[in-house]
């Protein structure tokens, strides 16, 4: 039967056209059929300007540090594809990490924090947070829903995980936690920067608030950072206010244009990197010269089942952490020796990275694997290169390194 389908509707389309249509605003100026870069600090403020509310981030354009035409269209555009009421920009992924927790907690509060996310929300709750502003945290394995559950107190504000944390792709599951934090009445904020909507919607798992570094897939490219927190209103606006307009993490109008125009092409890229990333996974887990590959793809991974009913087989993310037999030199040698995928950090940008960190470099790095102890690991960023390509690039470069199998 033939649909009507409604670009301005999300409950009416299919992802890509979601992705294309959804926030889009017709410029009123020009009539652009996308928002223009507009690089003013300030916009005319109208005639009688004496009963506004300054303070209000929901007042018409004003400054751009409480509302710019591009943070502002950016944020329509997040909203839409999280489906959220409404969502906050920032200038990075760790300025919305940190802008969460700076508005929703005060000294004494407690929170509950996955033992593995991304170093700096570790260094974040491991030092800064409890020494600085008196905050509590207990850090547990969010795979061990018993232990988030008894880890909660009468002062828990708020429990924080990953999808997939980085580097060590442990899988957090959504519902789950979301019912835990529902139950005891704290929030539920979870990191989705290695799981973008359309992919996955944590929101529609019940999370509260939903945080992504815009600097990795939704902008793709390699070259704009940004951050984005999406969830109800009221609280959206509560984090802005405290942290975008009196802290002012706010992104810029070039970053926010940037991003916007690499959003839209999201879900196709999305699709090109986690299949790639299954074929690298499974070359690397059949090769007697690969020590230990974890990918919530495979079946040998923790959190397998939970990702596959999460993500509903649609992919397992893009990114993965392994080593090979051998020391750090050997690891060293091994990403030396790769011709097509580059060594830098990061993650969702257009071509592949590696990055190898030795056994013990990282704040938080006692929760990881046992394996990761043993040989260090690299986290791999698989690009939008031909998956064909990739699969050549590291086994030339396990030839060279570690002799032919
Ligand atoms: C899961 C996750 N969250 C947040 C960040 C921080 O993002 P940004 O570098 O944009 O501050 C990163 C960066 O690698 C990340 O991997």
């Amino acid at each position: 039967m033939k649909r009507n389908p409604d670009k301005h509707n999300r409950d009416s389309v299919h992802d890509y056209t979601w992705a294309v249509h959804g926030g889009n605003n017709i410029d009123k100026g020009t009539g652009a059929l996308r928002t223009p870069l507009i690089m003013a600090n300030s916009y005319l403020l109208p005639e009688d300007p004496s009963d506004m509310d300054w303070s209000s981030v929901d007042d018409g354009l004003v400054y751009n540090r409480t509302s710019g035409a591009n943070s502002v269209a950016l944020e329509t555009k997040l909203a839409a594809m999280e489906g959220a009421e409404a969502a906050a920009a920032f200038a990075t992924g760790v300025a919305a990490l940190h802008g969460i927790f700076f508005s929703l907690l005060k000294v004494g509060d407690h929170v509950v924090v996955s033992n593995v996310t991304y170093e700096a929300v570790y260094r974040l709750f491991g030092e800064l947070l409890p020494e600085k502003y008196g905050i509590e945290v207990t850090f547990v394995d969010v795979a061990d829903l018993e232990a988030v559950q008894a880890a909660v107190r009468p002062n828990t504000k708020l429990i924080h995980a990953e999808t997939i944390a980085n580097p060590t792709t442990k899988v957090a599951n959504v519902g789950a936690l979301s019912r835990i934090a529902k139950d005891a009445g704290v929030l539920f904020s979870i990191d989705a920067t290695f799981t973008p909507a359309p992919f996955y919607r944590a929101l529609d798992d019940g999370a509260d608030l939903v945080v992504h570094s815009l600097t990795k897939y939704i902008n793709g490219h390699g070259d704009a950072m940004g951050g984005v927190v999406a969830g109800r209103r009221e609280l959206i606006q509560h984090i802005k206010h405290e942290a975008v307009v009196e802290v002012g993490g706010v992104i810029s109008p070039f970053n926010a244009w940037m991003i916007m125009r690499g959003s839209v092409t999201l879900p196709l890229r999305l699709k090109q990197h986690f299949s790639s990333a299954e074929k690298v996974a499974a070359v690397l887990e059949s090769d007697p010269r690969v020590a230990y590959v974890l990918y919530p793809g495979l079946a040998s991974h923790p959190q397998h089942e939970t990702a596959a009913k999460q993500f509903g087989g649609r992919g397992y993310g893009g990114v993965l952490a392994f080593a090979v037999e051998g020391d750090s030199d050997t690891q060293n040698r091994f990403v030396n020796n790769l011709q097509v995928i580059t060594s830098a950090v990061s993650l969702g940008h257009d071509e592949s990275l590696i990055v190898h960190v030795g056994p013990d470099a990282r704040g938080g790095s006692e929760n990881y694997p046992a394996s990761f102890h043993k040989y260090g690991h690299m986290r791999l960023s698989i690009g939008l290169e031909d998956a064909e390509d990739l699969v050549d690039d590291i086994l030339n470069a396990l030839d060279k390194t570690l002799g032919e199998k």
